[in-house]
């Protein structure tokens, strides 16, 4: 894994110097020859080095859970296409996605939406300069099918393969939308994920804390399922709040008030399951059900300011100039958290950034970013690149050890 920071842009027009910085040299000679021929016209053309480095193109494609994805991402930050094909309906029955069923329906759809990706950005495979797709971590049938796809395509399009970490998707999606600079630090909260990290570039994360048991987009949707709201409960906790009463139900702050910023989300879980009981299962009004989702609510965000609030001056040891908080994953899209964690940052001197509500939730823009930051580092992946269920993004950290929990 490269240790430095993005380097200043190259110069030099050629393909192979534009990515040559710190190389791992996986691909065909025949993947670079064509690359670098494409290289060649643009110089031709009169592209400056610049013009060229600006230009580069990545197919994204995301298939680490329930939702199909394929984007198309310019190095300029332009997002010429992005394709989200959602599978809520077919595990809804379920109350939670079914593995073997999510990987059938990515078999069945991703050929279509990186075609349909292609076409809105008016491109062919011969305009790519690589293929970014991610590897993990996540249900692994559904990862398989992603990279196998993309692995397919960057051998016939005759471009480089970029294995992508799932969450370090979500991490670098700021440096997409907002070109925010390293270090940051960063909240993750997602489905699988709720940790505090310190990113100081592209693969070097440092984890400042990690939930014990239950991520956070988890709680709630486990408090969707008991609150008959559907799922993902996320979305639909989040609107049902709007028209509650947060102080009705009296919820616990997990670890809240503890040193240090680890989390623990099952105690909040039961104690919505014993308030639900105690009103009557099946017996809920739907003032009831609000109020629950903004007791709920309320809890997670209290917890997260907590949290956040030790993070900072955690973060702030290593790095004292840094500032800004990033919060990414699902569970980033949530209006009133972002609220209250803007709030947070702001008492204590950082900016929050936080992607728009289509950039948190899973989508392959991001995986196609995170490849134009691996490709212009060098860090390109062979076709024998494996899929991985579990990939944390720091890897001196202890594993994780709660249920659910993918890294
Ligand atoms: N508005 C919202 N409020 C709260 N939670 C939300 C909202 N929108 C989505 N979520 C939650 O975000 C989660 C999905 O996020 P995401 O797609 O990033 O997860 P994932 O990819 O399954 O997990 P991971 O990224 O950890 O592998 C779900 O748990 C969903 O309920
Ligand atoms: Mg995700």
């Amino acid at each position: 894994m490269a240790r430095k920071d993005m380097p200043p842009k190259p110069r030099d027009p050629s393909w192979r110097a534009r990515h040559a910085l710190g190389h791992k040299r996986h691909q065909s000679a025949d993947a670079y020859s064509r690359a670098d021929s494409r290289a060649a016209e643009r110089a031709a053309r009169g592209e400056r080095a610049d013009d060229a480095v600006e230009a580069t193109i990545v197919l994204g494609i995301e298939t680490s859970c329930d939702e199909t994805c394929a984007a198309i991402v310019r190095a300029d930050r332009r997002v010429l296409a992005s394709r989200v094909r959602g599978q809520a309906d077919a595990h809804a029955r379920y109350g939670g996605v079914v593995p073997e069923i999510a990987a059938r329906a990515h078999v069945e759809h991703i050929d279509r939406l990186v075609a349909e990706a292609l076409d809105e950005a008016g491109l062919g495979f011969d305009a790519l300069d690589a293929v970014a797709a991610t590897a993990g971590p996540g249900l692994i049938g559904g990862v398989m099918v992603g990279l196998m796809t993309g692995k397919a395509i960057a051998a016939v399009a005759g471009v480089p393969l970029i294995a992508v970490n799932h969450l370090e998707g979500h991490a670098l999606t700021a440096r997409l939308t907002d070109d925010v600079a390293f270090p940051y630090l960063l909240l993750l909260v997602s489905g699988g994920h709720c940790q505090l990290l310190a990113v100081e570039g592209v693969g070097r994360y440092t984890r400042l804390g990690t939930t014990y048991d239950d991520a956070v987009g988890e709680a709630y949707d486990k408090t969707a399922k008991l609150l008959g709201l559907g799922f993902p409960g996320g979305p639909a906790v989040e609107r049902a709040a709007l028209a509650g009463d947060a102080t009705r139900f009296k919820l616990p702050r997990p670890l809240k008030g503890r040193p240090g910023c680890d989390f623990s989300f099952s105690g909040l879980k039961t104690a919505v399951r014993h308030a639900v009981e105690t009103l009557g299962a099946g017996r809920l009004a739907a003032q009831d059900v609000a109020d629950l989702c903004a007791s709920f609510q309320a809890a997670v965000a209290d917890v997260l300011a907590d949290r956040v609030a030790n993070a900072f001056a955690l973060f702030g040891e290593r790095f004292p100039a840094g500032d800004v908080l990033v919060v990414a994953g699902g569970v980033a899209a949530n209006q009133a958290l972002r609220a209250r964690l803007g709030t947070v940052a702001e008492a204590h001197g950082f900016v929050l950034v936080a992607p728009p509500p289509e950039l948190c939730t899973d989508n392959a823009a991001m995986i196609a970013w995170a490849g134009i930051e691996r490709l212009a580092l060098g860090l390109t992946d062979a076709l024998d690149a494996p899929p991985r269920g579990r990939w944390p993004l720091d890897p001196d950290a202890p594993p994780a050890t709660g249920a659910g929990i993918k890294a």
